[in-house]
């Protein structure tokens, strides 16, 4: 697998998300360890669990996509603007509150409370590799933890899956991404779990589906709306749906995404177009 090639592209999205005065050294004086101790820990809590690699990801992705990467994801219902996991569709779905929180102690075992969650958040979420493979990237830090949070800008901002190109696409740009960004970032979906609510309507009511795998998606969810399904389907090349790889993109090509939102990148018309090419390429990268 090329993850070499995949991973400039996600290191370059997630980077531009970073703002000027953050850098790699900026712990270095105040708390010298705190980068061990980060990927110490998470690599503990995905070693436990391996879902926990993708869950933390996710969890990044949702911090940042809603007032920029400042941990208002964290804040709880009491919060000033609310409380972001109780956004649309997202009820009971973010997981990996604990883990970071379990960090933050381990870092203020040896530092204080100098390390700042979303930097902690922004370190654990792409240090995945030894469990599940895939990038990592170094991450610039210094970033600040907000006060305040807003469901209604995550409602607003956050991408839901029942929608087409263009409503994935105005999400993506409004954040400064473009379409190639867009389809490599959404190669997250190489790991991680999704429920059955969020996908029933693809097995069941659309056409740009592998059969066998509809057959196989009816088994386990006609119901309840809980039950999971992994977002990357095992490959004859890799099978393993726990592996950070370009299966997702190879799936694709066989009508094989999980989601309506992973499917209309690869099946959609017009603007879209240029998303299916973009989904050949990096198919291509083993
Ligand atoms: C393109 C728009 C996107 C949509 C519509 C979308 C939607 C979803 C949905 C519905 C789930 C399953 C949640 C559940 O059933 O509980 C999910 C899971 C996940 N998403 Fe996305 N997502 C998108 C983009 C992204 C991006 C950009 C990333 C990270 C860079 C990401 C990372 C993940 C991961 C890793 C999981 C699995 C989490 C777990 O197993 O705990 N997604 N996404």
């Amino acid at each position: 697998m090329a993850s070499s090639s995949l991973s400039v592209v996600l290191i370059l999205c997630l980077a531009a998300a970073a703002l000027a005065q953050l850098s790699t050294t900026f712990y270095n004086k105040s708390c010298p360890l705190a980068l061990e101790k980060i990927q110490n820990s998470a690599a503990t809590a995905v070693k436990n669990d391996r879902r926990m690699a993708a869950s933390l990801l996710r969890m990044h992705f949702h911090d940042c996509f809603v007032q920029g990467c400042d941990a208002s994801v964290l804040l709880n219902e009491t919060s000033v603007g609310g409380n972001e996991r109780g956004a649309f569709g997202k009820v009971g779905s973010l997981r990996g509150f604990e883990v970071i929180e379990q960090i933050k102690k381990d870092v203020e075992a040896v530092c204080g409370p100098v390390v700042s969650c979303v930097d902690i958040l922004a370190v654990a979420a792409p240090n995945n590799r030894a469990c599940v493979g895939g990038p990592s990237w170094e991450v610039k830090l210094g970033r600040r933890d907000s006060t305040t949070a807003s469901v209604t800008q995550a409602n607003q901002n956050l991408p839901v899956p029942f929608l087409g190109v263009a409503g994935l696409n105005a999400s993506f740009v409004s954040k400064g991404f473009n379409l190639t960004d867009m389809v490599a970032l959404s190669g997250a979906h190489t790991i991680g779990r999704a429920q059955c609510q969020n996908f029933r309507g693809r097995h069941y009511n659309e056409s740009n589906i592998n059969t066998t795998y509809a057959t196989k998606l009816k088994l386990n969810c006609p119901s309840p709306a809980t039950n999971l399904a992994p977002l990357d389907d095992d490959t004859a090349v890799a099978p393993n749906p726990e592996l950070f790889n370009n299966d997702y993109f190879i799936n694709l090509q066989s009508k094989k995404g999980l989601l309506h939102s992973d499917q209309v990148l690869y099946n959609a018309t017009a603007a879209g177009c240029a998303t299916k090419d973009i989904i050949k390429s990096l198919g291509r990268l083993l």
